[in-house]
């Protein structure tokens, strides 16, 4: 059945187990929802429950973070497990992206807001099929490795708030992409995987527009209801986020996606604005 709104789009592929089945689902759901918009007869949102958790796959075995085997990137199984950990950030990327558009639905939003993050989605759908023709190429695949257990746990935890959402999957969770994505490229760039540098390089790029998003809405948001957005953003963070941020912080990418030194370095190990 083809789904008549937005939120049952974004339930459909939220309940969608395997990762390549739910990718392409949520690449479909996108282009029809932008084809919609172009041709002016826009779909409704509608009102489908998401489900607290999204559907995954059997494989990859979830694990606590610290059963999790440590990655040595010099070796090609090494960089297998980096390229298996960054797919599985990618699929929970999917699956957060159409969370916010179903979740928090009945709370007015411009359009806009529904054409960033369904643009998101698209764009995440995109990062885990790269990635996972990388992973094939060098004979692994998704599902392989185990990986982190614990990554929905931002999703469950900001569950009934659209702002602390917004505080701590975009404006932290994405733009600490940002902070490690170079050091990433230049370990495949080394080894001469021009592949997993190529997919690297595009994700490095569409990523700053993932933050920009979040912050864009969270000071929408702010404006909406006569917050500080500084003040609010470090509330946000200390309530949802579960330890400090940590530095070195990729300055130039944040700032080019709206957010400020004054936002981050408190919220840091430093604790306080530096340089
Ligand atoms: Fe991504
Ligand atoms: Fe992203």
């Amino acid at each position: 059945m083809t789904p008549q709104t937005l939120t049952d789009m974004a339930v459909a592929v939220l309940s969608t187990h395997d990762g390549r089945t739910k990718t392409a689902l949520s690449r479909a759901h996108a282009a029809t929802w932008f084809a919609a918009r172009a041709a002016g007869r826009d779909i409704p949102l509608g009102h489908a429950q998401p489900p607290l958790r999204p559907a995954r796959p059997a494989q990859p075995v979830l694990l606590d973070p610290r059963d999790v085997p440590r990655r040595r990137p010099g070796s090609v199984q090494g960089r297998i497990a980096l390229l298996h950990a960054v797919a599985h950030i990618e699929l929970n990327a999917v699956d957060l992206h159409w969370d916010i558009i179903a979740r928090f639905a009945d709370i007015p939003m411009p359009l806009g807001f529904y054409d960033d993050w369904v643009k998101s989605a698209d764009e995440e759908s995109k990062h885990f099929n790269m990635i996972c023709d990388c992973l094939e190429a060098m004979g692994s695949h998704y599902g392989a490795l185990p990986a982190h257990a614990g990554m929905w746990r931002a999703a469950e935890d900001t569950a009934q708030d659209f702002m602390g959402r917004l505080a701590v999957v975009p404006m932290v969770l994405e733009a600490r992409g940002l902070d490690v994505t170079p050091g990433m490229i230049e370990v495949f760039d080394r080894a001469g995987e021009s592949a997993a540098v190529a997919a690297m390089q595009v994700i490095y790029a569409e990523e700053v527009h993932h933050v920009a998003y979040g912050s864009k809405w969270f000071h929408f948001l702010c404006g909406r209801h006569d917050l500080d957005p500084k003040t609010t953003f470090h509330d946000l963070v200390r309530r949802y986020f579960h330890g400090a941020l940590k530095p070195p912080f990729n300055e130039e990418k944040r700032a080019e996606a709206g957010i400020p030194p004054d936002f981050y370095w408190p919220l840091s190990e430093a604790g306080s604005i530096q340089g």
